[in-house]
């Protein structure tokens, strides 16, 4: 489809909102749904959306209320779905009812009122692959289980092969085999479900997204769950070092906010996305520790990453996106991670909201136990305690 009125769900949001610029450029009429929620969008903020967001119009309030909701898709012609909860916090059931209730209650409007919805498309994770796709030199492909916790604590980084325990080689991870972790995989691989199944029981064309990390501007600096650019850029620009967990060895392929709008416009155009999963990633892989120096040069800074042996529970250790299947549509990454990285940096130095906030992100994060420090064992026996 091209033209028409498109309801963007979490559209004052990061990725919802470079998203809304792409469509009004396009021409599209769009319509923002929003609660903004707390942290990542300021409290005396509530009530008025970013200054960010272009003159469109724009409802305030949550994805869960039925009534605005169904006022939000009234006239509407496509929908793209943002909004999101997002957090490392044990409030399990929170990520269900907003990433995948929200989504069941937008299709049953949808199906119950009989709109004229011609697109949805719904923005998933790559976080639904786990660890994703590894090879043993001996025993072949598989997709390996979550680390062992006793395992991170004494160093030992690598995902294992199941059989044999060797270290694996991490690969490309295509679409077809998920292996979600925690409460936000599992929604966000719901939300999928819902999409791509009740979408076709109903003949609703609908996509789901599978975003690796995504970076680029506006990216909340009070949004705990944003990654490491954010983390290593406040850091580097307040002259502090970017610290690295585990040992910086993990690759990731990081993509730019821009390049995820143009892939959100693609398959909302594109009838050939319709009732698909694709990946949507950076196609390069980049260890944590280049990132790291990639931002100390933007920030012109002279420091050295540190790496204190610290880490989190439940992180992956590699993960990269094969994004063959939307390349096939026509789609291809723009952006190189150096340029990705210049361009947030001078962003963010320009914020007035701009602090180091990693101190009290920690605290918080070893509160609940998610980060920790490791040991490293030595040959005799000795340890060697991350600070
Ligand atoms: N940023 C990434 O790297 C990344 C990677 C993979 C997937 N995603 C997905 O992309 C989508 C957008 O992420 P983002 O990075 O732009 O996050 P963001 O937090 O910047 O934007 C999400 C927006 O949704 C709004 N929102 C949250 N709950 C809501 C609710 N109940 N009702 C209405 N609005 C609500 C928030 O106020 C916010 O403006 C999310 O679905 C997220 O899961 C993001």
């Amino acid at each position: 489809m091209a033209g028409g009125r498109i309801l963007v769900t979490g559209g004052a949001g990061f990725i919802g909102s470079h998203t809304v610029d792409l469509l009004v450029a396009r021409g599209y009429d769009v319509r923002v749904l929003d609660s903004l929620e707390p942290p990542v969008h300021p409290a005396d903020a509530r009530g008025r959306p970013p200054a960010y967001l272009p003159d469109v119009e724009f409802l305030g309030g949550s994805v869960l209320n039925r009534d605005l909701l169904r006022h939000a898709l009234e006239g509407v012609d496509a929908v793209f779905h943002f909004a999101a909860y997002q957090d490392y916090l044990t409030d399990f059931s929170r990520f269900f009812s907003v990433n995948a209730a929200g989504t069941a209650l937008l299709y049953e409007l949808i199906v119950n009122e009989r709109l004229p919805i011609r697109k949805v498309v719904v923005a998933s994770s790559q976080i639904v692959y786990g660890e994703g796709r590894h090879r043993c030199p001996r025993d072949g492909v598989q997709y390996p289980g979550q680390r062992l916790e006793s395992q991170l604590a004494r160093q030992d980084w690598e995902v294992h092969c199941s059989v044999c325990q060797t270290p694996t080689e991490p690969g490309w991870t295509d679409e077809s085999v998920v292996n979600p972790h925690n409460s936000y995989a599992i929604a966000k691989r719901a939300q999928e479900e819902i999409a791509i199944k009740l979408g076709q029981r109903y003949g609703i064309p609908s996509v789901a997204l599978r975003y690796s990390i995504v970076q680029g501007p506006r990216q909340s600096f009070r949004n705990a769950y944003s990654g490491a650019l954010r983390s290593f850029a406040v850091r580097a620009l307040a002259g502090r070092p970017p610290l690295v967990y585990e040992d910086g060895a993990q690759l990731r392929d990081y993509v730019s906010v821009h390049d995820i709008a143009r892939a959100n416009v693609l398959v909302l155009e594109d009838p050939r996305a319709d009732y698909r999963v694709f990946n949507v990633g950076g196609a390069r892989a980049i260890s944590v520790r280049q990132l790291a120096r990639l931002v100390i040069e933007a920030s012109g800074n002279d420091l050295e990453p540190e790496v204190p042996g610290l880490y989190r529970v439940g992180d992956m250790r590699h993960i990269l996106s094969d994004v063959a299947s939307l390349r096939a549509l026509g789609w291809e990454p723009t952006r190189g991670q150096a340029e990705i990285v210049r361009e947030y940096v001078a962003w963010a130095r320009e914020q007035p909201d701009l602090r180091d906030t990693y101190s009290e992100a920690a605290a918080r994060m070893r509160a609940m136990g998610v980060l920790r420090e490791s040991v490293a064992v030595g040959a005799n026996g000795s340890a060697n305690r991350g600070s």
